[in-house]
């Protein structure tokens, strides 16, 4: 254990003085977390933050025991749930009652069966979205990574998972907007003390944004709640809602969870794909035996098929290690409701748990080397045995992420989409760090030039 870590705290307590960690805080806030995670290495450790003290929890043990076996006391709740639940009121990201009737109604749209029988669509969506990079790559044009792979996910995504409804013009404003509501709410969502009476960074283009989408979403549920149509989407199955009385759900209702889907599903996507890029430069061999698979299974035709899945196996172990070093729901809060004990910490009714899988995703007492990108820890042989909760880039117990089978599908499918029809250069990894803020977007933007492999696209 690490010689900055205060000595004098009570055994099974690891505890980080003030003075010497909040500056650090402040100037890196991730890097010293990281740092603090690797020095409790494991051990619940509590974040002296002057107005708040959380406690981190990242042994696989007691994350299971939070997320999982005593899931009903600690709840998503508290100040760091507060700038989300401003925005998105009781929909499936809220909690108790609220939650779990969306969850309800949302929860058949993902299931294993429902995204087996869109992946044909979803692989059309993304063949189609992908083309217009030929255009680019034949001009040697570098391409914007996080635009880039913001409007291949987003057109698969209003197609499949939202039935079609959302019309170009009207894509037009949501995604430009969504973006804005990601990026300006980045300072409550670090500062979740802070009353709203006090103006923070970011606060008006967040209220501005707010409107665009409420004008926009408030518009699509007037045209479509009446009939929504026969379809398997987020849409429809929130029009077609009803309470246990038979009545029909208020537009702010569909509106919530319409806001919360189009987030959860668009963001997390988008964000996890820009980090695959400067991965694969700083990993050559990696991205060699990439091309190989890809090559070997989509073929000359460069057209992904949802059969191709099956035998793109190494592409699967690529995106589940991508995920592992930049888990983008890098820390997810809960509030003790009643008094607990973790790893034989003593926890106090209300105290805040900080979850976070960015760090046991990085302990040395969890993984091998850590901080190297390496696919194959995801072959069976090397998987076998390994903690249930080492690795949860979707969290789990009863608010594991319902959107996985769908990023699972979208990743593999994009990847193999992209490779199958160019190769990229993009910068190394040590030249872009994860700044957060909701999710672990790249600190800075990252160009990407491709090139088209065989005959121009
Ligand atoms: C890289 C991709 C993704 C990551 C890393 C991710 C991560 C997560 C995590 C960590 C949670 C748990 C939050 C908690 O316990 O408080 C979660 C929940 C959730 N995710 Fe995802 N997610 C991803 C993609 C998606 C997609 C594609 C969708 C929708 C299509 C989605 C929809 C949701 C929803 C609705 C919840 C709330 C579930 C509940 O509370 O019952 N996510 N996600």
């Amino acid at each position: 254990m690490s010689s900055q870590v205060d000595t004098n705290a009570p055994r099974g307590v690891v505890n980080f003085p003030l003075y010497r960690s909040l500056p650090r805080l402040i100037k890196d806030p991730l890097k010293e977390l990281e740092r603090m995670g690797r020095a409790a290495d494991g051990e619940i450790f509590q974040l002296d933050l002057g107005a708040s003290r959380p406690w981190v929890v990242t042994h696989p043990d007691h994350v299971q025991q939070v997320l999982r076996r005593e899931a009903e006391n600690y709840l998503r709740e508290g100040v760091f749930w507060r700038p989300l639940r401003t925005l998105m009121g009781d929909s499936i990201l809220a909690e108790r009652a609220e939650w779990e009737f969306s969850k309800r109604v949302l929860q058949p749209v993902f299931t294993t069966r429902n995204v087996h029988a869109i992946t044909d669509q979803m692989a059309a969506a993304v063949n189609t979205a992908v083309e217009p990079l030929g255009a680019a790559a034949a001009m040697g044009r570098p391409i914007q990574v996080l635009p880039e792979m913001g409007r291949i996910v987003n057109e698969t995504v209003i197609k499949v998972l939202f039935g079609d409804k959302i019309s170009t013009a009207e894509a037009e404003l949501l995604i430009p907007a969504m973006d804005e509501v990601a990026t300006s709410i980045a300072c409550r969502f670090l500062l979740p003390f802070m009353p709203r009476a006090i103006p923070l960074p970011g606060d008006r283009a967040f209220k501005k944004a707010v409107q665009v989408m409420d004008d926009t979403l408030f518009g699509l549920v007037a045209r479509y709640r009446e009939e929504p149509g026969p379809g398997h989407d987020i849409f429809t199955a929130l029009c077609r809602a009803r309470t246990p009385d038979g009545r029909a759900l208020p537009d702010q209702w569909i509106r919530d969870n319409l806001l919360a889907m189009f987030a959860t599903s668009t963001e997390t996507t988008t964000v996890a794909l820009t980090w695959l890029w400067p991965l694969l430069a700083a990993h050559p061999r990696v991205a060699e035996r990439l091309y190989d698979e890809i090559g070997r299974v989509v073929g000359d035709d460069r057209v992904v098929r949802p059969e191709h899945l099956r035998d793109l196996e190494y592409v699967k172990r690529v995106v589940q290690e991508l995920l592992r070093l930049f888990p983008v729901g890098w820390m997810f809060p809960r509030v003790a409701v009643r008094p607990g004990v973790i790893g034989g910490v003593p926890i106090k009714a209300g105290q805040t748990l900080l979850i976070s899988p960015f760090l046991t995703h990085r302990l040395a007492s969890v993984w091998d080397r850590p901080l190297e990108f390496d696919p194959d820890r995801f072959a069976p042989e090397r998987a076998a045995g390994r903690h249930r909760y080492a690795y949860f880039p979707f969290g789990g117990g009863p608010h594991q992420c319902i959107g996985r089978h769908v990023f699972n599908v979208e990743a593999q499918l994009i990847l193999a989409s992209i490779l199958s029809r160019f190769r990229p250069v993009a910068p190394p990894l040590a030249a872009v760090e994860p700044r957060i803020g909701a999710t672990l977007r790249p600190d800075r933007d990252i160009e990407m030039i491709l090139t088209a492999v065989g005959p121009v696209q």
